[in-house]
């Protein structure tokens, strides 16, 4: 019978993650003693398998999180914050053709055609995806288009450096990492967190396009799928650096999210105003969490 497939990468100078092929994922400690060496201490070298690379992949995420699960922001959906979102989605998405490109072309360069055609493919199927964030925010009543040129949130702006960065690398392997960070935090979101959504937004207004598409419902969960496939089809050094820049991406992550999911609905409509040098059209006010309960336009 077959061994099952064990892998292991070191994340950080003290934690390393390992995977089993039967679904066992813990993280270690690198150590050993005299009498007993440390079987993780050097790098893998061998074959990855879907079963364990997904391990590696989603306890790197895990890792990520678990530094400010303490302070992890949890505040009930209002329109305001998902505006905010909305204008978050679409610069996490409106680069990512252009850059996915840029990266296959290096592999290409490279000797490298296999990692090149999976990224071309990715490129081709997230194009569009930052229109979808504009309809959305146009089916709200806000003008996206002019709001998304003034405004970036604040803990958006190092997750788009990080990527527009990893795929200008001389080895741009580390995009997959990023990419497959932002689509399996994407793809945990249910039918739930969307009606959650509907329910603040006015009546009569779809503006969940976005959300759908990135959700479990969506494409997402096929992106992720397909992404644990070819990683684990990686030789071993690649697999290492994919898995160490998911953690460096979901710490990202992490904190960006929570930067902005702290700040009061007043701070929101004060950076978005600022923004536009208007207040937003409809007036989304505090407490409008309901679309019954929302204000008039705004004079
Ligand atoms: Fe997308
Ligand atoms: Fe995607």
């Amino acid at each position: 019978m077959a061994r099952l497939v064990t892998e292991w990468v070191n994340v950080t100078t003290d934690i390393s993650i390992i995977a089993r092929e039967s679904g066992e994922v813990w993280f270690h400690t690198p150590g050993g003693t005299k009498e007993k060496a440390d079987p993780f201490a050097t790098p893998m070298t061998g074959a990855g398998a879907p079963d364990s690379t997904v391990g590696l992949l989603d306890g790197a995420i895990k890792l990520g999180f678990c530094g400010i699960e303490k302070r992890l922001a949890r505040p009930d959906p209002t329109v305001v914050g998902y505006i905010v979102a909305l204008v978050g989605a679409y610069h996490t998405s409106v680069d990512t053709p252009r850059n996915l490109r840029r990266a296959a072309n290096r592999f290409n360069e490279l000797g490298r055609p296999e990692v090149a055609v999976y990224l071309e493919e990715r490129a081709r199927e997230e194009t569009g995806h930052d229109r979808l964030a504009l309809k959305d925010l146009r089916a709200l009543g806000v003008p996206g288009e002019r709001l998304v040129a003034k405004f970036i949130p604040e803990g958006i702006k190092p997750l788009c450096k990080r990527f527009d960065d990893l795929c200008a690398e001389d080895y741009p392997i580390g995009c997959i990492g990023y990419s497959y960070c932002l689509e399996r935090i994407a793809a945990l979101k249910q039918e739930d967190d969307i009606a959650k959504v509907r329910s603040i937004c006015p009546d009569g207004v779809d503006a969940t396009r976005f959300l759908r598409s990135h959700s479990s419902l969506g494409s997402e969960a096929s992106h992720v799928a397909e992404t644990i496939e070819f990683v684990a089809s990686l030789p071993a050094n690649d697999r290492i650096k994919v898995v160490r820049e998911t953690y460096e991406s979901s710490l990202l992550l992490a904190e960006g999210y929570n930067h902005e999911l702290l700040k009061s609905e007043v701070e929101m409509l004060e950076e978005l105003r600022a923004a536009m040098g208007e207040p937003l059209p409809y007036c989304y006010g505090l407490g409008s969490s309901h679309g019954d309960e929302r204000h008039a336009p705004a004079e």
